[in-house]
C-alpha cells in the first residue's frame, strides 16, 4: 500500500464530516490522538490531550490505546514509539521533521563528542532517535533548568542541538555549557526591530518568549518558557495583551483559556508567515483521518535504537517526576 503516491492524492468526499470520521475511527479502533500545540487549530480540537513535548511524552507512556495517532513531528512520534514500543504509532505526515533535528546529524555529533571525553552529553528533546542514543540525558523546555542545576557545578557539560536554548541556559544557570551549534528556523526568524515597534505600538502588551529564540529576542521578552509555561502564564497574568514569540498555534488554546485577552504573533523579518513551522503545519484533518483508517503511516523504529535511546528519556522522566512536573 502506497500511501505517497495513493491514498493522499485520492480525493477525500467532501461532504465527510470529518471531525464524526475521525472520532468514530478513535473509538472503534481504541486509538487516541496526541497533538503539540502547533497543530492546526481543528487538529487541536480533535486531539485526546495537547501538550508540549514533556507533556507528549508522559502521555505517550502512559497510554493503554492500541493506537496512538501523533499529531507533531516525527522526533515526538518517535519519542512516543520509544516509550511505548508495543502501541501503533501512526504519523499523519512521514515527512513532518524538524530543522533543530536537522541541524544536529549523528557521524558529526558522534565526532564532536568525542573531542570532549570528560563531559556528559544532555540533550533537548528535538533531535533524532539515534542522538538521543548518544545521550545522558534528554531534557524538553519545561525542566531543562531545573535537570542542568541537579548536576554539581564542577560537571562538564555538552549540550545539543539547540544553541538558543543552551545560551539561555548557561545564563540562568551560571554555566559552561559547550553548545552544539543547531537552532529552530521558526524561533529564529523574529525580528528583533519589528518586535520593537508592535511593543511601542501596545506599550501594555507583554512579551512572551520560547527560549528557543535568539538572546536578543529574549532580552525583551517579560516571560520565557515553553509552550506550556507560556500558556499558563497568559491564563494567570493580570494583563489584557500579549505578544507572542513562537509558533502562532499555541495562540489557539491562549485564545480559548482567556477569550478576553488580546494576543499577537509576533513579526517575523520577512513578510511571509514564517513564524509557523512548516514541519508542524504539514498535518491535516484530512491525513488524521487517512491514517487512522488503513493505519498508515506507521512509524517503525528497530529494537535496538529503542533500547539505547530509551535510557536517557527514561532519566529525564524519573528527574521531571521528581521535581513534581
Ligand atoms: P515545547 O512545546 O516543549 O515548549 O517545544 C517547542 C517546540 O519547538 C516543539 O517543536
Ligand atoms: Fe522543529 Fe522549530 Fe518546528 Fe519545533 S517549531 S518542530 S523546533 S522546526
Amino acid at each position: 500500500m502506497n500511501l505517497e503516491k495513493g491514498f493522499l492524492e485520492k480525493k477525500i468526499d467532501p461532504s465527510l464530516d470529518l471531525f464524526k470520521e475521525i472520532s468514530h475511527l478513535k473509538k472503534t479502533k481504541n486509538a487516541i490522538i496526541l497533538a503539540h500545540y502547533y497543530q492546526d487549530a481543528d487538529i487541536q480540537d480533535i486531539a485526546d490531550y495537547i501538550g508540549d513535548s514533556l507533556g507528549l511524552a508522559q502521555q505517550a507512556e502512559k497510554t493503554q490505546a492500541d493506537i496512538i495517532l501523533f499529531a507533531g513531528v516525527h522526533f515526538m512520534a518517535e519519542t512516543a514509539k520509544i516509550l511505548n514500543p508495543k502501541t501503533k504509532v501512526l504519523i499523519p505526515d512521514l515527512k513532518a521533521g524538524c530543522s533543530l533535528a536537522d541541524s544536529c546529524p549523528p557521524n558529526e555529533f558522534n565526532a564532536f563528542k568525542a573531542t570532549h571525553p570528560d563531559h556528559i552529553v544532555l540533550t533537548y528533546i528535538n533531535c533524532t532517535a539515534d542522538i538521543k542514543a548518544l545521550s545522558d540525558v534528554i531534557v524538553t523546555s519545561t525542566n531543562a533548568v531545573q535537570i542542568v542545576e541537579s548536576f554539581p557545578k564542577d560537571q562538564k557539560i555538552i549540550f545539543t542541538p539547540d544553541k538558543n536554548l543552551g545560551a539561555y541556559i548557561n545564563k540562568v544557570t551560571g554555566r559552561n555549557m559547550v553548545l552544539w551549534n543547531g537552532s529552530c528556523m521558526v524561533h529564529e526568524i523574529f525580528s528583533l526591530e519589528k518586535l520593537i515597534k508592535l511593543k511601542a505600538q501596545h506599550p501594555k502588551a507583554l512579551i512572551l518568549a520560547h527560549p528557543e529564540c535568539e538572546a536578543a529576542i529574549l532580552e525583551y521578552a517579560d516571560f520565557i518558557g515553553s509552550t506550556t509555561a507560556i500558556l499558563n502564564y497568559s491564563k494567570k497574568s493580570e494583563a489584557q495583551e500579549f505578544i507572542v514569540l513562537t509558533e502562532t498555534g499555541i495562540i489557539h488554546q491562549m485564545q480559548k483559556a482567556s477569550p478576553s485577552k488580546t494576543f499577537i504573533p509576533a513579526p517575523p523579518n520577512n513578510s511571509c508567515a514564517c513564524n509557523d513551522c512548516p514541519h508542524m503545519k504539514l498535518n491535516t484533518l484530512e491525513k488524521i483521518y487517512i491514517a487512522l483508517k488503513y493505519e498508515q503511516p506507521e512509524l517503525l523504529m528497530s529494537d535496538e535504537l529503542i533500547e539505547k535511546s530509551k535510557k536517557p528519556i527514561n532519566k529525564m522522566l524519573e528527574l521531571s517526576a521528581k521535581f513534581g512536573l
